[in-house]
């Protein structure tokens, strides 16, 4: 346990830096569809932002692994029911144009943002858990 010690700063700090950068991408397709720019440019950022949170929700996972985080699994499931719902959104996409992405709004702004709150929150704390049991602070 103690080697765990201290070595969690830097991951949580990438977490946090990646969060920050998805919130931009996924901004950039909220701005491109408020002005109305054209499906494929549509399509290029829907693909930056599903790419984006296949390597950060990797990262995530393969940190809750390593640390033994008890809900692992279900954290997946959600993940993977993001990305099943953004790959939806692309297909429907090329089919029916900027409609097809109708929810990307609601997906992006209410699950995203909540699952960071909430959901990754209680991650961080479990990390933060494991530096002080292995670091009480002294009397
Ligand atoms: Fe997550």
């Amino acid at each position: 346990m103690a080697e765990r010690a201290g070595l969690w700063q830097p991951e949580l700090a990438r977490i946090e830096d990646q969060h920050a950068g998805l919130l931009r991408e996924m901004d950039n397709l909220l701005d491109a569809l408020r002005l109305g720019r054209p499906a494929g440019e549509l399509a290029h950022l829907l693909g930056r932002v599903i790419q984006y949170l296949e390597e950060h929700f990797r990262l995530e996972e393969v940190l809750m692994a390593r640390a033994g985080f008890p809900e692992l699994h279900p954290h997946r499931l959600l993940h993977q029911s993001c990305l099943g719902q953004l790959r939806g959104e692309r297909d429907r996409l090329s089919l029916s144009g900027p409609r097809g992405l109708d929810s990307y709004r609601e997906l992006t702004q209410v699950w995203f943002r909540d699952h960071m709150e909430r959901q990754d929150h209680r991650f961080e704390s479990f990390l933060r858990r494991q530096e002080r049991d292995a670091h009480p602070a002294a009397p």
